[in-house]
This record gives structure tokens, sequence and C-alpha cells, in this order.
């Protein structure tokens, strides 16, 4: 750590843990009520659950992704954060929000809206949280006087989805203007301003881990986040297809939706090709599995498999069905929790005391359990979703009647998701078992500027 203030972001971190834990035990009781009986019918209901689970998710790789950007911005910036006062007030704020939220929940308080059910004293305490943290970090770069293009990328991508939560602000009686609107904060968010975000984190991580060279680094980054961005936004008509909309959506949506994992495998390509240029110059081997873990199961996850429902012939037999969450899990793991997992594997080792650089041995199995639980889930939902458009959607079965004939495939999910549980599990213990470190470390130029004798 080479400015004091970086230590902000472990704070950030470690609320995201503790929220990433909690989420799995929503997860699970989800899942679990695929089984039945459900004894806890009355009480904890399968939608409250769904809510919660998906909800802290969203929380937590927000905190996530606050969190790598105090760590990120003073390292490019070269200076300490504007106010540290100020990022302190903002996480108290928006956990407070989240407790309150997932609490409001449970007792039937919320809006119904899928992703966006916070009700509105809360959407609007997230306002303010975005407002406080695009003036903290403005004001650091504004004073600095350096701004990277890694940093253009990060801050334009941190804007951009206070932006576009202005329409989940709003509320509207029809369901096809409320459905539409959804979709302009939710799809633009994880198909187009948070893939600038990521692409951000991995420019980072490579120049830093790769020792590859940064102008050739983020000239690509351009490229490639140009690319997502420009297919994401038409391609949000991939949720227009029969939700009440014109008929002219659904070919737009089916070709640029298509375009999307174009940019994705090169995104995947420019990480693999920045580790076989440079080889490795960093000792922090952990952080560069989950760095290129992450661009390849969000290649996986959000272009294979997002590509395999989103052409509107094969989406009119699978919209809404378990094929969505198996979708789902992969993309939103893949892209925005492994990319979070490397931020913050990467900057452990400055910010607690003792923890070994290349990374510990329970952080390995840590890595390898998250993969390949998360792998068995994506699969016992496909088989499941298979399963379930064939017996529902195309024989007619009736709902229920369908899942009944599904269920081993929950059985699976049960157990591979307790895999994954136990790889976070181990994650979130090797996170908090070192103290933390609010003193400077090494104070001077960047790791990767030391480590290939070049001061830019
Ligand atoms: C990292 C990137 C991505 C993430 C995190 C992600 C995540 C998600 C999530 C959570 C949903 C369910 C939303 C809901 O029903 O409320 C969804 C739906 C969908 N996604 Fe993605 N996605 C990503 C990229 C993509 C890409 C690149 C494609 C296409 C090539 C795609 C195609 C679809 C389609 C067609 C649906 C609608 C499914 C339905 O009709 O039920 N996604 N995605
Ligand atoms: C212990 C691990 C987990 C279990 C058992 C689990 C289980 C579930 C279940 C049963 C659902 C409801 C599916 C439905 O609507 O029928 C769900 C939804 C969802 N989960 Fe998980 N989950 C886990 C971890 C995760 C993780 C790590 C992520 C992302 C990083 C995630 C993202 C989502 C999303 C985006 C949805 C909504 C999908 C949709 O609406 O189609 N889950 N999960
Ligand atoms: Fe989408």
């Amino acid at each position: 750590m080479r400015y004091k203030s970086q230590s902000v972001a472990y704070w950030y971190f470690a609320v995201a843990m503790v929220l990433f834990g909690l989420q799995l035990v929503f997860g699970l009781l989800s899942a679990t009520k695929y089984l039945g009986p459900d004894p806890l019918l009355y009480i904890l209901p399968f939608d409250v659950t769904k809510t919660i689970h998906t909800n802290l998710l969203i929380v937590w790789v927000i905190t996530g992704f606050m969190g790598a950007t105090y760590w990120l911005v003073p390292d490019e910036s070269r200076t300490e954060l504007h106010s540290t006062r100020l990022a302190y007030i903002q996480l108290v704020l928006w956990t407070g929000m989240g407790v309150a939220a997932v609490i409001g929940y449970l007792f039937r308080y919320g809006t119904g809206n899928k992703l966006l059910e916070q009700p509105l004293p809360h959407k609007l305490i997230m306002v303010v949280c975005f407002a406080i943290f695009i003036y903290n970090i403005g004001m650091t770069i504004k004073r600095s006087g350096r701004f990277t293009t890694t940093e253009g990328v990060l801050v334009l991508g941190i804007v951009s989805t206070a932006v576009l939560f202005v329409p989940a602000l709003l509320h509207y009686e029809n369901y096809t203007v409320s459905i539409f609107y959804r979709w302009w904060t939710i799809h633009l968010w994880v198909e187009g301003v948070w893939m600038m975000i990521m692409g951000a984190f991995l420019a980072y991580l490579l120049i830093r881990l790769s020792g590859a060279d940064r102008e050739v680094l983020e000239k690509w980054l351009y490229v490639i986040v140009g690319l997502v961005f420009l297919a994401g936004i038409l391609g949000t008509a991939h949720h227009y297809y029969w939700v009440g909309v014109p008929y002219y959506w659904l070919p737009i949506g089916g070709f640029f939706s298509a375009l999307e994992p174009l940019a994705i495998v090169g995104m995947a390509m420019y990480a693999y090709g920045a580790m076989r240029r440079s080889g490795m110059s960093h000792p922090n081997v952990l952080a560069l599995h989950w760095t290129l873990g992450s661009t390849i199961f969000t290649l996986f996850g959000a272009g294979l498999l997002g590509l395999a429902h989103t052409w509107p012939s094969i989406n009119k037999w699978t919209h809404g069905t378990l094929i969505t969450a198996m979708h789902g899990h992969a993309a939103f793991y893949g892209a925005y929790a492994m990319i979070c997992l490397a931020m913050i594997t990467y900057a452990m080792p400055s910010l607690t005391h003792g923890r070994p650089e290349k990374g510990t041995s329970i952080g390995y199995w840590a890595f390898w359990l998250q993969l390949a639980g998360m792998f068995g889930m994506t699969i016992s939902f496909a088989t499941a979703g298979i399963g379930q458009v064939y017996l529902e959607r195309i024989m007619g079965m009736g709902y229920l009647d369908a899942q009944l004939k599904i269920q081993i495939h929950f059985v699976m999910l049960i157990v591979c998701a307790s895999l994954f549980s136990t790889g976070v599990g181990l994650f979130i213990y090797d996170f908090f078992r070192y103290r933390p470190r609010l003193d400077v470390t090494e104070p001077g130029v960047a790791d990767n500027d030391i480590a290939v004798g070049r001061v830019v």
C-alpha cells in the first residue's frame, strides 16, 4: 500500500465479504424450497428468500466495486484520497441501507420490481451514496492532476451506473412500461457500464500482475469496452420479446445481443495474451488466478450461456425458466464476483499484516472449490431448465407437475452449492484471519514499475 487512505478499501471489502456469506445462506434456503415440504412457507416464502438473495448480491458486488475503486484511484493518480471521512460516511450509509432493505423484505416491505425491489427511501440513500462516491473520486483525481485511461474507463462506468439508476426511481402503473424501463437499469448495468468497470479493473490488474505494457493494454481496453458497450445498448432489446412492445424489437435484440459475446471473447484473449507476452513478473499468483479465471468464466457464463438463449426463436421457449437462472449465476459470478475477488486478492497482502504475497493454500482451495461448485451449479440449473422447457413449455405439463419431475437436479444443485459455499467460506476465513494494516508499506512507485525497472 503506497497511500495511507487506501486502507478504507479494507472496510469496504470486509462488508462485501459478510454480505456475500449472507447471500449464500438465502441462496441455499431458496434452493431447498424446490425439494419441499417447506416448513418456513409462511415465515420466509420463496419470493422473500430469492429477493434477499439477489439484493444482497447487488449490494455486495457494488460494495466490492467501491472498495476496489478506493484502492485503485490513489494508486493510479499517485495521491491520497480526497477525503477518507466521506468514504467512511458513504460506507456506513450504504451498509445501513442494505441491511435495512433486507430487514424490510422480511416484513414484505419492497416494491416487487425484480432486482430493484428497494423501496424509494432506500433508493434515495443509494443515490446519496453514489453522489458522495463520485465527488470523492472526482476530487481526488482533480487534485492530483494525473488521470490514466484505466481510471477514465472506471469513472465513466461508475458515473453511468449512477445515471442509469434514475429510471429505477420512477414508478409506472403500466406493467409493459415498467418492464421496459427496468432493463435500462438492469441490462445496461450488467451488459454495458459494469463491463467498463470490469474492464478497468482487468487492465489495472494485468498491468501490475503481468508486467505488460500500459500503453498497449489501455489501447485494447478502449476497443473492447467500446464493443461491449455498443452491442450492449441495442442488445437491451433481448428483454423486449413478448412484453407488449412492437415486434421490431425482436430482430434488433437478436442481432445486437448475439454480437455481445464477440467482445467478451476479445476480453479473454486480451487477458491471456497479456500473460503470454509478458510472463509473470509479480509474485501474487493467486490474484492472477482470479483475474484470468474471471475472464474465462465470463466467456462461459455470459458469452456462451448468454448466447444460448438470446435468439428470439429460442428465448420464446426458455424465457423466465431455470435456463435464465443457469446463465444469471455463471455470468454474474464470472464477471462481477470474480473480478471483485481478484481485486481483493491483489490488495490484501498490503492491506493486512502477515498475509503472504503469493497466497495461502487455503486461498487456492477457496479458488478451486468455488470454481468447481459454481460450474456444477450452472450445469444443475441447465439440466433442470432443459427438462422444465420440454415438459412445461413444449409438452404443456403444469408448472408444479414439471417441477416435481426435475427435483433430482435440485439435489445436484444443493450438493454443488455446498462445495461452492465451502470455497466461499474459506475465502472469507482467509480474508479475516489477518489483522488489517493501516500504514503505508511501500512508498514510491507502482509495483509493476518496480518489477520491470521502469518508472512511467
Ligand atoms: C456479465 C454479463 C452478464 C450478466 C451478469 C448477465 C446476467 C443476467 C441475469 C441476472 C439475467 C436475469 C435477469 C432477470 O430476469 O431479471 C439475465 C437475463 C438474460 N441474459 Fe444475461 N447477463 C450477462 C450477459 C449476457 C449476454 C452477453 C447475453 C447474450 C449474448 C445475455 C443474454 C440474456 C438473455 C437473453 C436474458 C433473458 C432471459 C429470459 O428471457 O428469461 N446475457 N442475464
Ligand atoms: C450457495 C450458493 C447459491 C445457491 C444455492 C443459489 C440458489 C439460487 C436459487 C434457488 C435461485 C432462484 C432461481 C429461481 O428463480 O428459480 C437463485 C437466483 C439467483 N441467484 Fe443464486 N444461488 C447461489 C449463489 C449465487 C451466486 C454466487 C450468485 C452470483 C454471483 C447468484 C446469483 C443469482 C441470481 C442473479 C439469481 C436470479 C436469477 C433469475 O432470476 O433467473 N447466486 N439462486
Ligand atoms: Fe441482457
